[in-house]
């Protein structure tokens, strides 16, 4: 900062990024962000973000409605891009590399990153060929398409329940099994960050646990990044967890979106470091 500019006044955006409490440092990540902002048109969504996300670890993002978790999640996988408005400022690094740099396709970076989301959204076909489009689309060179669907759907805990009925419409299954499809489909082109926002917020509580359970296993081979509402969810399944929250700007009112703490799970839920996580994880806020 320009030493000669005036001081910051508290409230203010220019200082909204550097109260933050970042205790815990993953030591191998995937992915980093650094001073990531975005905006939407004029409005400033989220406010110098500095994250890193442990490999074959999950990372909950956690906050009130509005704060920027689903715009954060969609950085890491350039997904803002399809946004009109949207524009991102900083850098996010993958295995070191930024994927905001001069000639990083967008489509190769979702194919190692991939996103699952709210609402299942399974493609308007077989079961299998929900499966075999990513891998026929991106040009993967594999051996037996059969083996490889059943790899993925063994993989997402759902081939025991769809094996007899690969060739019915994705759209018969419930909506706890078309999530761990999508989930499937996701894992079908090998990638190693999977991204997941709310994915269980449509589901039942059993469903829910299921696929709980599913992303506990799935850690052991990918790095999972997921937005929750949810506390006790984040809580059971995330090894880390980044709080965020927004303020409003003095000025304009509009309120952007920032971290807060960033911590290892347990010590978000039962010492967290500042007071507006407390009240956030206790119910008192948001
Ligand atoms: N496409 C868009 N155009 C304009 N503003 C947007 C757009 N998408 C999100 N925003 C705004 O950016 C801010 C952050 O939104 P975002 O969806 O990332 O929040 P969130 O934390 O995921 O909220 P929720 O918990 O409700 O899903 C909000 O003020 C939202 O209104
Ligand atoms: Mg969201």
């Amino acid at each position: 900062m320009d030493p000669a500019s005036p001081e910051p006044q508290t409230g203010s955006l220019a200082d909204v990024g550097r109260d933050r409490a970042v205790a815990s440092v993953p030591a191998k990540s995937v992915i980093e962000t650094r001073d990531l902002n975005v905006f939407y048109g004029d409005f400033h969504a989220v406010h110098d973000v500095d994250l890193a996300f442990g490999q074959n670890e999950i990372t909950a993002l956690i906050g009130p409605s509005g704060c920027g978790k689903s715009t954060v999640l969609r950085c890491l996988n350039r997904m803002n891009d399809l946004v009109a408005n949207a524009r991102v400022t900083g850098e996010v690094s993958y295995h070191g590399q930024n994927i905001y740099g001069p000639g990083v396709d967008p489509i190769a970076v979702r194919t190692h990153i991939g996103m699952v989301f709210q609402k299942p959204n399974p493609f308007p076909k077989s079961i299998y060929d929900n499966i075999a489009y990513g891998p026929r689309v991106t040009g993967m060179k594999v051996e037996s398409m059969d083996d490889l669907v059943e790899e993925a759907l063994r993989g997402a805990a759902l081939w025991d329940e769809v094996k007899d009925k690969l060739k019915q419409s994705a759209y018969g299954l419930s909506g706890g099994q078309q999530q761990r499809l999508c989930i499937a489909r996701t894992i079908a082109t090998k990638p190693d960050l999977i991204l997941m926002d709310e994915p269980c917020s449509a589901l039942d509580p059993i469903a829910t646990s299921r696929i709980e359970d599913l992303m506990m296993e799935l850690r052991q081979t990918f790095t999972i990044i997921v937005v929750t509402h949810n506390m006790q969810q984040a809580a059971r399944v995330s090894d880390r967890t980044a709080f965020f929250t927004a303020r409003p700007d003095e000025t304009t009112g509009n309120r952007t979106g920032l971290l807060v703490e960033f911590d290892d799970t347990n010590r978000i839920f039962t010492n967290p470091a500042d007071k507006r996580t407390e009240d956030y994880i206790s119910g008192r806020f948001g």
